[in-house]
């Protein structure tokens, strides 16, 4: 058994409000601990999106009632709630901006609108860019132009962390998560999507950033010590909605994340100090996350298993590593000294999780 401090993910999707037959404040929490994370930061794309004082406190009262691990709740930026938000910024996880097409309606094409979130926003409360590729480049200079930090989510292109790796030798602020789908893809076809119809079993595939090419990912794997933090942008869309028409991008991710990053160590790919580093010590830096005291996650690292949708605890029901061997696996978790977690099965209550704003 090894012993690690709770991990922390800082992009998971909640679905709630307005998506609860994919996931909720509780079922999306039991996948957080069964998968060994004890704080969660949940991204703003909801239904409607929190953008304004009543979506949030609505999202924060259904985590109230319903968490069953530590959690926080980002505000998106839309086209008209710049000086809104920013009166909020302290309540919210931080400020998530989607720069690019993805699931849900929040999205910013013009550049003015994102100089007015900078303007206004906080300077020491974290900024989080849903941005690819050249908007990535501009959203890096307009952090540089009002000199602030900003977060990239869910790098995944040689061209984006080149770029993140030249800016930040040059002073720029800023930091970066990948996605471990972003590392080690998911089988392609899909596991048990060969008997649906010609092109079908494709949007079982779907995700934004979409999955990168053997290049893009070595290059990833070769600039390790640039990528901050490894984040799941735990995504879940039911198999009903990935197999029909205009599947959804999306993968569930929290309870596949670590067994496939221990995975890696075994392999030699990785170290678990790389882990902790990038599902701990920096997320706790970069989002400034109080201490969970008395809280973490005993693992074994040498159980060998096959990850299974039927043994996981998200509601979507499914994963894109289904049937997938893995080494490593979580035994249990401990959060503020109870036991929340042990051999498959969450025993925290829904409501025990704090929201770390409240601190
Ligand atoms: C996310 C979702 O479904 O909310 N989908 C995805 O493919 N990653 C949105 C996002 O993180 O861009
Ligand atoms: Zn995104
Ligand atoms: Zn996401």
């Amino acid at each position: 058994m090894i012993q690690l401090p709770g991990l922390i993910d800082p992009h998971v999707h909640m679905r709630e409000p307005g998506g609860e037959h994919k996931e909720d404040w509780d079922s999306g929490t039991a996948a957080a601990l069964a998968g060994g994370f004890t704080l969660v930061l949940a991204m703003p794309n909801t239904r409607p999106p929190v953008t304004d004082a009543a979506s949030l406190e609505g999202a924060l009262a259904a985590a109230r009632a319903k968490a069953r691990c530590d959690y926080g709740q980002y505000l998106g930026a839309g086209p008209d709630n710049a000086a809104a938000a920013a009166a909020l910024a302290g309540r919210s996880a931080g400020l998530k901006m989607y720069l690019d097409q993805t699931y849900g309606p929040l999205r910013l094409d013009d550049m003015t609108l994102w100089m007015q979130h900078f303007e206004r926003w906080p300077a020491d409360l974290p900024i989080v860019a849903h941005a690819e590729s050249r908007s990535m480049a501009a959203v890096l200079l307009m952090a540089q132009l009002f000199d602030r930090p900003v977060h990239i989510a869910h790098v995944s292109l040689r061209e984006e962390i080149l770029l993140i790796r030249k800016a930040r030798e040059r002073g720029l602020k800023v930091t970066c998560e990948v996605a471990p789908h972003h590392l080690m893809p998911p089988p392609n076809p899909p596991p048990n999507s060969q008997n649906l119809g010609e092109g079908q079993g494709g949007g079982r595939l779907e995700v934004r950033p979409r999955l990168n090419t053997p290049e893009d990912r070595q290059a990833l794997w070769d600039n390790l010590d640039a990528i901050d933090c490894f984040a799941t942008d735990h995504a879940p869309h039911t198999l009903a909605e990935k197999d029909g028409p205009n599947p959804p991008p999306g993968f569930p991710g929290l309870e596949t994340a670590l067994p496939l990053l221990l995975t890696a160590v075994h392999a030699g790919r990785l170290t678990l100090d790389d882990i902790v580093l990038r599902c701990h010590t920096n997320p706790r830096r970069i989002f400034h996350l109080p201490q969970q005291p008395d809280t973490w996650i005993e693992i074994d690292p040498d159980a060998e298993w096959s990850l299974r949708a039927t043994e996981m605890h998200t509601r979507c029901g499914w994963t894109p590593y289904e049937g997938m061997p893995v080494r490593g696996r979580v035994q249990r978790v401990v959060l503020r000294g109870a036991e929340v977690f042990k051999d498959g099965r969450v025993l925290a209550e829904p409501g025990i999780g704090r929201n770390v704003r409240d601190c």
